[in-house]
């Protein structure tokens, strides 16, 4: 990402909470949405930060986004929750859906908790470490319905969306394991980025519109669009199709099956499954097992290009800290598209700017 301007955090998140409140979010939410999409972009994820505002506006505007909804409880019984987002803010009614999950995992050692037609999610790590930092093991299945992106394995067109596949473990006297990616090869966002420099990318990570391998990103960004490919071939397309089906059917929030073009807005289904792991009995092996796992994997020496073995959680904590230092840099693209969202809303560009610089 070429980076045209560098702001502090609480400053920024100040300027899209102003953005947000402007489409009729109550003080709360905007302070939700807005916290979430700039911590995303600390920790490193820009594709799940700021940038997706202009789209949540957009999303509004149409209708597809709901401002100031609460989840809908379709079943509540104990240790098994349904939930219904009712198209809101995800950042919104996924913190309540979690809050329901984790009360529930608290009093009864777990829990099953399912949430549908929520706005997008975010950064579905975002979750994985809310829950974690009560205690509890969590895990989520995510489905992704707006423009389908990804290819079966051995299809040729896009049928699916790009579906978060997340596990969120505490550790013993180190910061959690949060495992959070998408079950594409790689995120949309970078395939733009590349296309905008005019850079090639390598052969796995998209086919094109007749179903080859190409080194094209343009069959992401224009017409005749192509396909991305999942991760780790037929595997990460299993798991992909894992994240459809506990994400999209369990929860009832719905499957791809539609052509292009239906869908408006982001919507995200999730199916959360919370483990108390002080209450399985393990908790003594569990300290001590993962203290010698952990240890031990880090023991290997770095390969060439590597200065040291990582697990999943570290690389965002690092920015996390860089970035909270250093400012959170934004490209003139993005930023440019968010003063216009605001505009959109009745907002003036300069005092958005003003807020933002603080
Ligand atoms: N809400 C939605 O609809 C939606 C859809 C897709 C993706 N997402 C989100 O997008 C975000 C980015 O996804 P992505 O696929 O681009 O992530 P990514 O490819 O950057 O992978 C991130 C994961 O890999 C781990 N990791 C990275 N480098 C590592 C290393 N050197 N050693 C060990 N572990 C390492 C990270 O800690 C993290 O768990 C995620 O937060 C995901 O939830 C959301």
């Amino acid at each position: 990402m070429a980076t045209d301007f560098v702001f502090r955090a609480a400053p920024l998140e100040r300027a899209i909470e102003a953005i947000v409140a402007a489409g009729g979010s109550e003080p709360r939410e905007a302070k939700l949405v807005a916290a979430n999409l700039v911590l995303a972009n600390l920790v490193g994820h820009d594709s799940h930060g700021i940038g997706m505002l202009p789209r949540y506006v957009e999303a509004l505007q149409l209708g597809a986004l709901r401002a100031n909804q609460h989840p809908e409880v379709k079943l509540d019984a104990g240790a098994l929750v349904a939930l219904d987002g009712r198209l809101g803010y995800g950042q919104a009614v996924g913190e309540e859906a979690m809050r329901v999950a984790i009360g529930r995992a608290r009093e009864h050692g777990s829990c099953v908790m399912t949430l549908a037609d929520a706005h997008h999610l975010g950064r579905i790590g975002h979750w994985a470490e809310m829950a974690v930092a009560e205690g509890f093991v969590s895990i989520h299945f995510t489905n992704v319905l707006s423009h389908a992106r990804v290819a079966p394995h051995g299809g040729a067109d896009a049928r699916y969306g790009t579906n978060p596949c997340t596990i969120g473990v505490p550790l013993p006297d180190e910061p959690p394991f949060i495992l959070d990616y998408a079950t594409s090869a790689v995120a949309q966002g970078k395939l733009r980025v590349a296309h905008n420099k005019g850079e090639k990318v390598p052969f796995g990570w998209l086919i094109d519109d007749r179903g080859r391998p190409t080194e094209d990103p343009r069959y992401a960004v224009v017409p005749p669009y192509g396909a991305m490919l999942a991760f780790g071939g037929h595997k990460g397309y299993g798991m992909a199709i894992a994240c459809e089906l506990l994400g999209g059917a369990l929860t009832a929030s719905g499957t791809w099956h539609y052509e292009e073009g239906v869908r408006r807005g982001i919507v995200n289904g999730m199916l959360t499954i919370l483990v108390d792991a002080r209450r399985l009995g393990t908790a003594d092996a569990f300290a001590r097992e993962a203290r010698l796992f952990l240890d031990w994997l880090r023991q290997s020496p770095p390969a060439p290009g590597f200065d040291r073995v990582r697990i999943a959680g570290e690389p965002e904590r690092e920015t996390r800290a860089a970035r909270e230092k250093n400012g959170v840099p934004v490209d003139a693209t993005s930023w440019k598209e968010i003063l216009a969202a605001g505009e959109k809303l009745g907002l003036v560009a300069q005092e958005i700017e003003a807020l933002a610089r603080g």
